[in-house]
């Protein structure tokens, strides 16, 4: 039985505590940090988020320990994994200290807001603990049906791909730390991070990136439309934006279009991802009922269990994320391609 010390109670926070849940016979939460007193006692009704949490607002933590610094939670000998579902710029800090305790950790992503503090995460997880960046688009079903689609071949070579995020301004977190740049890097590194690390999985390190974009709320950019350059030639857009008015429904999706098919998705348009092939019916591929937030929290638990590390999403991929997202923001900035190394 691994012992999870959670830390951040949020959005995300709550929702991870979901997955354990669901998993009761290999892990169990035994601690809760959070720095606010009603999310740390279980009462969770002021949790927002941009996807519905059906299993209610208040819950009993019954035994768990409540911590109110992660410090100490860090320091429980009773703790063999730490989850780290707080705010981005906090990620460094309790990500290294915890590693340096000899716990696993699971931290949310972005991995950083620098380049810098995730290479000094990497360092701090040389050890037997293991490491691993929630990167859950790595593990949701339509994402892992596209990624095999690729990788087979089934239907010629990808000739284009198209990624999309789409969101309202999200003003539900805890004393909106998300509208500052300098906490959550923006949408590009909150929102955006996700596609890039995705594209990056998918396609590897393009030669260069080219992006547009406009910084219109808090100072961070809003709105992001990039393409990357590949020797190959196929192209790749990625869009993403969190400008959008409150009550715009959270979207995130793709269209890839193959030598002999092309398929589209959109999460929210409530249909099933599609692939057409000339001349046939659409077909509706069969997905997994469990999201990608079960998936990635089952690849750690299965690290620890058979003591390997992570590989569907390595640290040094997501650090290679934030580094390609970073590089987008400059050519937004400068309005000039970035050339990538
Ligand atoms: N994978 C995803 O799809 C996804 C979705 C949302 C958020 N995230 C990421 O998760 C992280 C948290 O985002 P969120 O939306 O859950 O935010 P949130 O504001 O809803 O929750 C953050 C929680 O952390 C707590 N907290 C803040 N500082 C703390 C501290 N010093 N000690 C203890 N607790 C502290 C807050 O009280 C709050 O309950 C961010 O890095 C975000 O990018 C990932």
């Amino acid at each position: 039985m691994i012992r999870v010390g959670l830390i951040g109670a949020g959005f995300i926070g709550r929702n991870h505590f979901n997955q354990y849940e669901k998993l009761t016979d290999r892990a169990k939460v035994v601690a809760l940090c959070d720095a606010d007193a009603d999310r740390r006692a279980g009462d969770w009704s002021k949790v927002g988020g941009n996807l519905a949490d059906a299993q209610g607002t208040k819950r009993d933590l019954g035994n768990i320990k409540p911590y109110t610094d992660w410090r100490e939670l860090v320091a429980d000998p009773e703790v063999d994994m730490v989850d780290i579902c707080v705010p981005t710029y906090l990620h460094r800090e309790i990500t290294v200290a915890a590693l340096q305790a000899g716990k696993h950790v699971l931290c949310e992503k972005p991995m950083a807001l620098k380049v810098e503090d995730c290479n000094e995460m990497i360092a701090a997880a040389k050890g037997p603990a293991k490491f691993m960046v929630a990167q859950c688009i790595r593990f949701w079903p339509e994402y892992v049906w596209l990624k095999k689609v690729v990788d087979s071949g089934e239907y010629g070579p990808l000739r284009a791909l198209h990624l999309r995020r789409h969101s309202s301004l999200p003003t539900y977190a805890l004393n909106n730390w998300i509208s500052s740049p300098e906490k959550s890097g923006g949408a590009i590194l909150d929102l955006h991070v996700h596609d890039v690390d995705y594209a990056l999985y998918l396609l590897g390190k393009p030669k260069s990136v080219f992006a547009a974009g406009y910084q219109r709320t808090g100072g961070g950019i809003d709105r992001v439309y990039a393409s990357w350059q590949y020797p190959s030639n196929v192209v790749l857009q990625l869009e993403a934006f969190w400008d959008m008015p409150p009550g715009f429904p959270f979207n995130m999706g793709f269209t890839a279009a193959f030598e002999k098919a092309s398929v589209h998705w959109d999460c929210a348009q409530g249909v099933p991802l599609k692939v057409y092939v000339m001349g046939e019916e659409p077909k509706t591929p069969e997905m997994p009922a469990e999201d990608g937030y079960f998936g990635e929290i089952c690849h750690f638990l299965d690290c620890i269990e058979k003591n390997v590390k992570p590989s569907i999403t390595t640290p040094e991929e997501s650090r290679d994320a934030v580094a390609l997202a970073l590089a987008e923001q400059k050519s937004v900035l400068t309005g000039k391609p970035v050339e990538i190394n």
